[in-house]
């Protein structure tokens, strides 16, 4: 259905298509009967694709990354879309409208996407708000930005205001210093500037009653260096890395709005985000949890990402080129794969690839 709909949506301004797809989950979101077709179209379960990480149950490892809903507006129509987990975000403390549009743009012959969109978002407590209309069966996620106008020396309080806030609500937290759309924030990624954040989330730990997992999401522009650097200041303080967010590389592209300035997302990603991937696992010799996000459309793509050492998977770019349907689509072929393989469970499949295997 979503290839009939596909060309009218991609007449659209990308970010208009985008508001006209969050009204329509708000009016499922509003009937019930609808909820329920939308669960029956696009949920599909599995006892082999159900996993436990970092205390957490997730019904299935194809997530949905943080950016598709900022400001918390669908999260129930998201939880009957048939993701194993959803992200919302990212939020930062204070509302704010994000970069002048346009901000975001299709690369369609590079199955891909630029944005700059600048954390626009209505600020935490309205978020909350909107979280708290619903109740959830899901793990919910919260990708966690900062202000614009916040002085530089004082970041990393925004992420703990977004974490106290969201502290009873959310199952798991994403610390996202890799925006290239808010000035300098990627900065977090030296090993002083990321020492400094590292000892606020530690101290703030320690003295509320925060107890859910708390993840980093790195840039893949990171080099093996300075991912190196800061490996251990990650492993010691956070419970997983989301390998990894947009590129500000622009190699090898061909659409018309290639030299946009902004994150890339997409197809082009993949490569890169997958040796992240397979690099993180064998540095931490498979012991800290990996989410894979960057290009994965096809359940191959997802395979090769969790054989490569990621235990979850994140999509979004693929669900603009390939509708709703993608993730209960790729969910049946993991099953598959594992039934066809032997395989009792999915987990069986983080970091195949490293060891000696056949299969
Ligand atoms: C329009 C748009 C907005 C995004 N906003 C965020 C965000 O607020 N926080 C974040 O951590 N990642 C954000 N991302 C990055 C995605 O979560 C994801 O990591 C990235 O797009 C790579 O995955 P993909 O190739 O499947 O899209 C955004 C991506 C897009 C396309």
């Amino acid at each position: 259905m979503y290839q009939l709909v596909k060309p009218l949506l991609f007449k659209m301004d990308p970010e208009e298509a985008h508001g006209r797809m969050i009204k329509a989950l708000k009016f499922i979101q509003k009937h019930p009967a609808l909820l329920t077709l939308t669960n029956r179209m696009y949920n599909f379960e599995h006892p082999s694709l159900t996993q436990t990480i970092q205390g957490i149950s997730f019904p299935n490892p194809i997530g949905l990354a943080a950016g598709l809903d900022k400001s918390c507006e669908v999260p129930k129509a998201l939880q009957y879309s048939g993701f194993g987990a959803i992200e919302l975000g990212g939020i930062t403390p204070k509302p704010q409208p994000g970069n002048p549009k346009p901000r975001m743009y299709r690369l369609p012959s590079d199955y891909a996407l630029i944005n700059r969109m600048g954390f626009n978002n209505i600020g935490m407590n309205k978020a909350l708000s909107n979280l708290r209309r619903f109740s959830y069966s899901l793990p919910i996620g919260i990708n966690i930005g900062v202000n614009k106008d916040t002085p530089y020396e004082r970041r990393y309080n925004d992420y703990i205001s977004v974490l106290d806030t969201f502290k009873y609500d959310a199952t798991f937290f994403t610390i996202n210093i890799s925006s290239p759309n808010t000035a300098n924030l990627q900065n977090f990624h030296d090993k002083d500037e990321f020492s400094m954040l590292c000892k606020a989330i530690k101290d703030y730990r320690q003295e509320s009653d925060l107890t859910q997992p708390i993840f980093l999401k790195l840039t893949s522009d990171l080099d093996l260096d300075g991912f190196k650097n800061i490996l251990p200041a990650i492993t010691e303080t956070f419970d997983g890395v989301v390998l990894a967010n947009t590129t500000q590389q622009r190699e090898g592209l061909k659409s018309t709005h290639k030299n946009e300035g902004g994150g890339l997302s997409g197809r082009p990603l993949f490569e890169r985000n997958r040796e992240l991937v397979r690099w993180a696992y064998r540095q931490t010799d498979g012991q800290f949890p990996i989410i894979a996000t960057g290009g994965i459309f096809t359940a191959e793509d997802a395979i090769s990402m969790l054989r490569s050492g990621a235990s979850l998977i994140q999509i979004y770019s693929s669900l603009v080129y390939e509708g709703p349907g993608l993730t209960s689509k790729i969910n049946k072929a993991i099953a598959k794969y594992l039934r066809d393989h032997g395989y009792e469970n999915v987990s069986e499949l983080v970091g195949l690839d490293h060891k000696n295997t056949s299969n």
